[in-house]
C-alpha cells in the first residue's frame, strides 16, 4: 500500500487554501459559499472537525464533518484534481468517520451533486447508500442525492 501524507486538524492559516479548494474543485458552477470566513467559523465550532492533508506547502485534500450525539454530517470533502484516485478522498473520509465512531455516532449522512458520477461512485465504494433525491438543492435544475452510512455493527 502506498504511504499517504498525514492528516491533521486544520488551523486558521489553512482557511484560505481550503476555501480555494472548495471554490475550484467542489463548488464548480455554483458560486463560492465556503469562503475563508465560513471555513474559519467551522474551525471554531465545537461540533466540527476540519481535516487537511498537505504535501509540503501544497494542500492536497480537505474534509469537514459536523458531529451530533448519534449522527454526523459530512459538510465538505475535496481532493485537488491532479491528486485524485490515489486514495486521498478515502484517507480523509475514513479519518473523519473514525472520529465519529469513537464518539458513538451511529450514522453519517452526506449530499452529493447528482451530476457528479465520480463522487457518487466514491461514496458507494465507501459504503454509503442512496436515501433520497432533493430537486434543485444546489440550484434550479441541479439535484442533490442524499446518502448515508451506518457506523459500527
Ligand atoms: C469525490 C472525491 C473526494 C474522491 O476523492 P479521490 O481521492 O479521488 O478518491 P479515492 O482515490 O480515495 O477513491 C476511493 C474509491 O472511490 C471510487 N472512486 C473515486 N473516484 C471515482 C471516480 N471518479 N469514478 C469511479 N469511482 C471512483 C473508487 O472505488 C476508488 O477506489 P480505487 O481508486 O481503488 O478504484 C474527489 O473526486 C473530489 O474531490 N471530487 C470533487 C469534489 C466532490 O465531488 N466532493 C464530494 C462531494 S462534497
Amino acid at each position: 500500500m502506498l504511504l499517504l501524507p498525514a492528516i491533521r486538524l486544520a488551523t486558521p492559516a489553512d482557511a484560505r487554501a481550503i476555501a480555494e479548494l472548495s471554490r475550484d474543485a467542489i463548488e464548480v458552477g455554483l458560486g463560492w459559499t465556503y469562503t475563508p470566513d465560513r471555513i474559519l467559523t467551522a474551525m471554531r465550532s465545537r461540533i466540527t472537525n476540519v481535516a487537511v492533508v498537505y504535501e509540503g506547502w501544497h494542500l492536497l485534500a480537505a474534509g469537514i464533518m459536523d458531529y451530533g450525539d448519534l449522527s454526523a454530517h459530512l459538510v465538505l470533502l475535496g481532493v485537488q484534481r491532479a491528486q485524485r484516485r490515489r486514495g486521498l478522498g478515502r484517507h480523509v473520509l475514513t479519518w473523519l468517520e473514525a472520529c465519529a465512531l469513537t464518539a458513538g455516532v451511529r450514522r453519517i449522512s452526506a449530499e452529493v451533486r447528482a451530476d457528479n458520477p465520480g463522487a457518487i461512485a466514491f461514496y458507494e465504494a465507501l459504503g454509503y447508500e442512496l436515501r433520497d433525491r432533493v430537486a434543485g438543492y444546489y440550484r434550479p435544475g441541479l439535484d442533490a442525492l442524499c446518502l448515508s452510512k451506518r457506523m459500527g455493527a
